[in-house]
């Protein structure tokens, strides 16, 4: 069975960058706030005339340049979101739209923050088995519209950014290279710790403006209890990728981890033992990211030269859900 290989990768940001100081126009916050919590310093803000699959088509142009290939090239499309154009279709027929191409499938992710690992360990499966060849996998966000700039949502509002991150997976022969393994875990007793309450059918009336006077439809997150999982379920779904490979965390190249806080970052690199230098973060310049978080990281680390052929890459996340994982890819 051939191992699926990341045959290239691209992001794209929106041009607007919001820096911290820009929010106390709108809330009761400050910049050594938003800095010493989250690390954070500036996010990117889309265009009124963007959506989520403006901002994927942007990034899969960059990753079909870098590959060689034109979109017609693509068996398959695979869109991990929580923020799509709209409640339905998702977000990959949009994408598909786009790129000008027809009657290949699209899968649309909703595993929040790990839709992307739950998205690559889809497409690896179907690489492996050999049912697709060229799978387009795309995290892409589009969080700014979502947010309550107000005092209120002040916690959430200073988090999230907009951006989306391609990757081109494909099958290699080289038996010592490609994605190795995928771990994935789940637990719904945790779902309204991190939860947008309204506009699906749980709610009578599904949606109303006394809903939406009492904020309803803003996300909603319990940080501190988010924190402390997402700080322990990260590196221990690390060791599992580790342990399952027989690999011991020195041979980690580097390890990319959901970019949720700066603050969770270094935790995990703590109880992982990892150096400086087998971390990589962005969060500082992105904000989190969701869904699009590992895979801009991923190609700006790629970019970097950073990334020789044979590495360990090792890639976790952790978010809503709670939904967390981790993959381990011989580069
Ligand atoms: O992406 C997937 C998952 N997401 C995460 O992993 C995020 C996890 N959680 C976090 O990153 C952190 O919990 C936050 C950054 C959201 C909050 O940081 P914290 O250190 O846990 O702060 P806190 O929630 O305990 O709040 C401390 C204080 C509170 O004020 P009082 O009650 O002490 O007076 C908050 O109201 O900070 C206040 N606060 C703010 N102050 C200024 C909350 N947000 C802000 C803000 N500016 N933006």
């Amino acid at each position: 069975m051939p191992r699926t290989e990341f045959i290239s990768t691209g992001f794209y940001v929106p041009d607007r960058v919001v820096r911290n100081e820009e929010f106390t126009q709108w809330m009761d916050t400050s910049d050594e706030w938003i800095r010493t919590r989250t690390g954070i310093r500036e996010r990117h803000w889309a265009a009124d005339d963007q959506a989520t699959s403006d901002l994927a088509l942007e990034a899969t142009k960059v990753a079909l340049e870098r590959a060689g290939m034109k979109a017609s090239d693509l068996d398959c499309i695979v869109f991990a979101t929580v923020s799509p154009d709209y409640m339905f279709p998702g977000s990959g027929v949009y994408l598909q739209r786009k790129l000008g191409i027809a009657n290949i499938p699209c899968l649309d992710v909703r595993d929040q923050c790990t839709g992307f690992l739950y998205g690559l360990s889809v497409a690896d499966a179907w690489i492996r088995t050999g049912q697709y060849k060229r799978v387009l996998l795309v995290g892409a966000e589009l969080q700014s519209v979502g947010l309550d700039l107000t005092t209120r949502g002040r916690d959430l509002a200073v988090l999230f950014g907009d951006g989306a991150g391609a990757a081109i997976l494909g099958p290699t022969d080289d038996p010592g290279r490609g994605v190795l393994s995928t771990h994935l875990y789940s637990d719904g007793a945790y779902a309204e710790l991190l939860w947008c309450n309204l506009g699906g059918t749980a709610n009578r009336p599904r949606l109303s403006a006394e809903q939406i006077e009492q904020g309803l439809h803003w996300p909603k997150m319990v940080g501190r209890e988010v924190f402390k999982h997402a700080s322990t379920r990260m590196p221990a779904s690390v060791h599992e990728a580790l342990k399952v490979n027989g690999l011991t965390k020195d041979q980690i190249t580097v390890l990319i981890a959901h970019q949720a806080n700066q603050r969770i970052s270094e935790m995990v690199q703590k109880q992982l033992e990892l150096r400086d230098d087998q971390v990589y973060n962005n969060i500082e310049r992105y904000g989190n990211t969701t869904a699009a978080s590992i895979p801009i990281a991923l190609d700006e680390y790629v970019q970097s030269g950073r990334l020789k052929r044979g590495d360990l890459l090792v890639l976790t996340a952790f978010g809503s859900g709670f939904t967390w994982g981790s993959a381990a890819i011989r580069w």
